[in-house]
């Protein structure tokens, strides 16, 4: 709760380099915003100086770590337009761009690529896989004034291609003509059953007969058992149905195909890539299980200076945070195995103890048992005889 209820704060003026600009830049000291309830919506909005994106790259990048093991939630970034309300900020508010890691269950793991375009959300065709472990990912969107783009993991181009392509944002440029039909007459068989092929006439053959070696059976009665047929079985000069071979079709033509003519409905547009007020980031998302951290945002124009940025943000600590985790998990390790071990142990010497306990017993009884052993010999034998004794007199009563 500490984290979020911090405010994201704008750099206020775009510190403008040569020609790279950077609109919006926020690292966090305390280590990033992290979400820190289950089970809710989270919208967190900060403003920035509007700008358009007009002639110019567009980037967006941001970290994000899911500490927590993530089993369903977002951790992607809006851009809106500077119109939208802050304080009204929800799932419905109109943005231009969304962009970042969901994960939800082991279906879904993907990176969220949606652009608004005349008023409509369009998600990405391809399938952008994300992160799903628990250390600092970073991710990039790079929009190029080509109606090109790139997304990147941890400085990596993990996609890239057209816009017009990769989103379903016009209809498709041609159509196939609705005036076009195939003709009547077109044969599109490309074999056909040969006409000359002629059934040959000892072709027909029942497909079962009697059985030639059945023989009628000595004691058949024909006026008790009706009169004697031979059982039926597969004839083995039966060929099946007749079909005439397969030949060329003279007349084939080709497989017809539909003529396809421009869509009128298509209208070619250069500037899909184009928003002409960005002016607010927010994260609109929802978590069920919290815990993922956010930090290093960063809008500019300039793709170098992201993966610089990238470089010196993520990329410094990307390996420090690995080996604390490795080392955590292996103090953890060792931990688990000395518990496992004194467990054993301990298990170990009450067994000997309980050994000692019993050898002494047996060893008591062992000396007592010495001394009684004569006797009990010669109690056993009288004993024995006395067996014998009630033995016979049971048979007796048997
Ligand atoms: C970022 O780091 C990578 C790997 O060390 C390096 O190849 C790349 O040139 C760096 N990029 C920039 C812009 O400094």
């Amino acid at each position: 709760m500490t984290a979020l209820s911090l405010l994201l704060l704008a750099v206020s003026a775009a510190s403008a380099l040569a020609e790279s600009t950077v609109y919006f830049r926020e690292q966090f000291e305390d280590g990033g915003l992290q979400t820190s309830q289950d089970a809710r919506f989270y919208a967190l909005s900060t403003r920035f100086d509007d700008f358009s994106n007009q002639g110019q790259p567009l980037v967006i990048q941001f970290t994000v770590k899911h500490e927590q093991s993530i089993d369903c939630g977002g951790g992607y970034i809006k851009l809106f337009p500077s119109e939208v309300s802050q304080e009204d900020m929800h799932g419905d508010s109109v943005y231009n761009i969304m962009f970042g890691p969901d994960i939800c269950g082991p279906g879904t793991k993907k990176v969220h690529v949606i652009f608004n375009y005349k008023g409509k959300n369009h998600l990405i065709n391809k399938d952008v896989r994300c992160k799903d472990d628990e250390y600092t990912h970073l991710y990039t969107l790079i929009v190029s004034p080509d109606n090109t783009y790139e997304v990147k993991i941890d400085n990596k181009k993990v996609e890239s291609g057209n816009l017009e392509d990769d989103w379903d944002f016009l209809p498709p440029k041609k159509i196939k003509d609705p005036e076009a039909k195939k003709p009547e007459d077109w044969d599109d068989r490309e074999k056909i059953p040969d006409p000359d092929d002629k059934k040959p006439e000892d072709w027909d053959k029942p497909e079962n007969i009697p059985d030639p070696d059945a023989k009628k059976p000595d004691d058949w009665d024909d006026e008790m058992d009706g009169e004697w047929e031979p059982p039926m079985v597969t004839n083995p000069d039966y060929k099946g149905e007749w079909k005439p071979r397969e030949i060329s079709n003279p007349a084939y033509k080709g497989k017809w195909i539909h003529p396809e003519i421009d869509n009128p409905e298509y209208t070619a547009d250069s500037e899909i890539y184009k928003y002409d007020s960005i002016g607010v980031i927010g994260l609109d998302l929802w978590q069920v299980k919290s815990g993922t951290i956010f930090d290093n945002f960063l809008i500019t124009n300039d793709p170098n200076v992201a993966e610089e940025v990238g470089n010196d943000t993520w990329g410094k600590t990307k390996d420090a945070e690995k080996k604390m985790k490795e080392s955590q998990e292996e103090e953890e390790r060792k931990k688990r195995e000395e518990e496992d071990k004194k467990r054993r142990d301990e298990a170990k010497e009450e067994d000997e103890e309980e050994e000692e306990e019993k050898d002494e017993e047996e060893e008591e009884e062992e000396e007592e048992e010495g001394e009684e052993r004569e006797e009990e010999e010669e109690e056993e034998e009288e004993e024995e005889e006395e067996d014998e004794g009630t033995d016979s007199k049971l048979k007796d009563e048997l």
